[in-house]
């Protein structure tokens, strides 16, 4: 389907977003229809991190009254302050997952988890409710791990809270490595895995700039810059990963679906000063980034374009998530036109105090109608 001018496909589903507080949220939660999403998954790294029910029933009502027609679904932080009967309550007002971040790896992850054993209690407590438990899978950068590794070192942990909770249904999101996507197919079907929008294109060498090679002893293998845009956690990979995540998210299985993991960041805080926040803002061209990817990919010869049915294209942005899930089905469709589009260069707030920067900033991509 992807060699055709136009695409007509179900209102995506998108597992992992950042719509953040204040005029950030305002500016943001604007653009989800406009990505081709009609249902989103909200991550709970606010500051302070979302970590009681009160908390994330008010934060969906805010998120609500600036998109009506987008159906949020909440998640809360895992945290040390939880008990087994938080998880109870967190069921019965309609929470539908937990998001544990390892601490310190990525923004706003500073009351994060330190040993995941601590939480067991708590994820009994989710296996009994049937909550979700969205792992961020890296472990901290500390000896011989690297961001390179972080990702293939947290994968024994995956798999000893999979054995230990056979029925918790498990998320490992954006994963990023070959080894994610091969582990995520191993366990069982409480497990699944999701693919970001970005990382089906970028590679390590979009975000390393030269002074970054210096510190992980990289070599670029093309001439590119980094670009600060590019750079999240976990890190995009090499290309053997990149294309296995290509092949995962074309390959029908239900098991692997989409998340966009938009992270809309300040500019100011993705270039200058000597801290480059990790994150990159997918939100307004969730679908298009995806599609732009899989296009991309059947240029390079990655990917067949034959391999790319009308199926394949709604199971991994929409079908797959929202089963899993036990999401609504959406009720609308998009429209798509290839090359009909221009990223824009940046997106401000109403009152221009905040300005975000878009992934592919500039670039043609399709256009999206409703
Ligand atoms: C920081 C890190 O890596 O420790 N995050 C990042 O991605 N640069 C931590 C943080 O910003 O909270
Ligand atoms: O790059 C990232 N940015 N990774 C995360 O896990 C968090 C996110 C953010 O909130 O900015
Ligand atoms: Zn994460
Ligand atoms: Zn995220």
């Amino acid at each position: 389907v992807l060699s055709g001018q136009e695409l007509r496909l179900p209102a995506s589903a998108d597992f992992h977003v950042h719509l953040r507080d204040g005029d950030m949220m305002e500016t943001v939660t604007k653009t989800i229809r406009k990505g081709g999403v009609d249902t989103v998954y909200v991550m709970p790294n606010l500051v302070p991190p979302v970590t009681t029910v009160e908390h994330a029933l008010d934060y969906k009502r805010r998120l609500e009254s600036i998109e009506p027609n987008v159906t949020f679904l909440m998640s809360l932080y895992l945290h040390e302050s939880m008990t087994p009967q938080a998880i109870v309550n967190a069921k019965k007002a309609g929470i539908i997952g937990v998001k544990s971040y390892p601490a310190g790896v990525t923004t706003n992850s500073s009351s994060g988890v330190v040993d995941y054993t601590s939480f067991y209690p708590i994820f009994e407590a989710m296996q009994e409710q049937d909550l979700i438990l969205n792992l961020h899978g890296e472990v901290p950068s500390k000896g011989d791990v690297t961001v390179l590794s972080a990702e293939e070192r947290f994968l024994p942990t995956l798999f000893e809270i999979h054995q230990k909770f056979p029925r918790l249904r498990i998320v490992l999101e954006h994963c990023t490595t070959a080894a994610a996507v091969e582990a995520v197919k191993k366990c069982g079907p409480a497990v699944v895995g999701t693919i970001t929008a970005h990382h089906l294109s970028i590679i390590v060498d979009d975000w390393v700039s030269s002074d970054m090679v210096r510190i992980f002893y990289i070599r670029l293998t093309s001439s590119q810059a980094g670009d600060p845009y590019c750079f999240c956690k976990p890190v995009a990979k090499t290309p053997a990963d990149r294309d296995a995540l290509l092949r995962a998210a074309v390959s029908g299985n239900p098991k692997i679906f989409f998340g966009s993991d938009s992270a809309p960041h300040p500019a100011t805080s993705k270039r200058g000063g000597d801290k480059i926040a990790a994150g990159v803002f997918t939100q307004p061209y969730a679908t298009q980034t995806v599609l732009d990817a899989l296009e991309q990919a059947c240029k390079s010869g990655v990917l067949r374009i034959e391999e790319i049915t009308q199926e394949i294209l709604e199971g991994f942005l929409s079908a797959f998530g929202r089963a899993f899930y036990r999401a609504e089905n959406p009720r609308e469709s998009i429209t798509l036109k290839k090359q009909h589009d221009q990223i824009i260069d940046v997106l401000a707030s109403a009152s221009g105090d905040i300005e975000v920067v878009p992934f592919r900033r500039g670039q043609k991509t399709w256009s999206l109608t409703w």
